[in-house]
């Protein structure tokens, strides 16, 4: 499949500056395109914490270079890792990557192999979204149109994305002729962030609220839903931003296929299923406002889980570097990511 990377992936959020690390604040997207620069672990722990950087992998990678500072600066590791670690529960990505930085230290690198490291962890997730946009692109029929959810595309991870990758390389083949794209409340990663991106990129796209997911579905406008993932249990089941397991339960009602796209990074073999994941509580304040002002009247609570589970019996696909997963299961899951 031939896909024009220079059209399609030019946007890279996550710079390493060899001593500081430079963020693209996707709170102020798009809005404005201001960056910050985090020069030590607290700071990137902080810009984790505050979404500054997110999205599974990107935070995965962010902590990577939080690690290489912390060792540049003579901090003791242990510490930095453990409140790393900490910034933001339910992505492995960021547990995945926290481990594999520990196990050089055990080995005894240095600042230099650290940031050796940190950068394979990046250059390695940039492959991936490639291989996987290949992949994934490769299921879906010509002139198709998809709905996404959250961000999945460049900002969230090292380049190109996962499921917006999956949708950026089938747009490139002709794959895609729509793209629609649900708002995400209450952070509006939809509507802030991937329809800057698709509209940067030029792509054909829409933008829906919510609530609207269903409704086109029946009309048979999309033919499938292609969602990113931020832990992938042993069994398949798959946790991602919250909204996304409505979209699943709705798509297997209207005939309209599930596609999960996320590097290996994502699967967490030692989690048994969705059950044992931990779903993010966030601030309430994030649902009874809308861009800082307050919408909700005062004295109002809210509930804001950020992630929900979908059952591995929703989804049609899984795609990962690794290959395709369909209809996944323990089994399917253990034949290609073991224990
Ligand atoms: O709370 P966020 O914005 O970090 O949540 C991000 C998501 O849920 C994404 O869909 C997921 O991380 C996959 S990103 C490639």
């Amino acid at each position: 499949m031939s896909i024009d990377y220079d059209r399609y992936d030019r946007i890279r959020a996550v710079q390493w500056r060899g001593d500081h690390l430079r963020l693209l604040d996707q709170r102020l997207l798009p809005r404005e395109e201001q960056w910050i620069d985090c020069r030590d672990a607290a700071q990137v722990t902080q810009a984790i914490r505050d979404l500054a950087v997110r999205g599974a992998p990107a935070i995965g990678i962010a902590a990577a270079w939080g690690v290489v500072l912390a060792a540049q600066q003579g901090v003791p590791l242990d510490a930095a890792l453990a409140m790393l670690r900490a910034a933001r529960p339910t992505a492995v990505n960021l547990m995945w990557a926290l481990d594999r930085m520990k196990s050089r230290i055990a080995a005894g690198a240095d600042a230099a192999a650290l940031e050796r490291e940190a950068q394979a962890i990046q250059d390695e997730d940039l492959a991936a979204n490639r291989h996987m946009g290949e992949l994934g692109a490769g299921l879906i029929a010509a002139g198709s149109g998809v709905l996404t959810h959250c961000n999945t595309g460049s900002l969230a991870t090292a380049g190109f994305g996962t499921a917006l990758g999956v949708i950026r390389a089938g747009v490139s083949a002709g794959r895609i002729a729509q793209v629609y794209a649900g708002e995400t409340r209450p952070w509006q990663q939809g509507a802030r962030l991937t329809m800057w991106e698709l509209v940067r990129d030029g792509i054909p796209a829409q933008l829906i609220a919510d609530s609207a997911a269903a409704h086109l579905m029946r009309s048979g406008a999309v033919q499938w839903v292609i969602v990113g993932a931020d832990r992938i249990a042993a069994n398949g089941d798959t946790a991602n931003k919250i909204g996304t397991y409505q979209l699943a339960i709705a798509a297997r009602h209207h005939g309209v296929k599930f596609m999960v796209a996320a590097p290996s990074s994502t699967v967490d073999m030692a989690t048994p299923s969705g059950e044992a994941i931990e779903i993010e509580l966030r601030d309430p304040a994030e649902l009874l406002a809308v861009a800082g002002q307050r919408t909700v009247v005062e004295g109002a609570q809210a509930w804001n889980p950020v992630f929900d589970v979908t059952p591995a019996e929703l989804i049609d696909a899984i795609v990962t570097e690794r290959g395709v997963i369909e209809h996944p299961n323990e089994l399917a899951m253990q034949a290609m990511f073991g224990s």
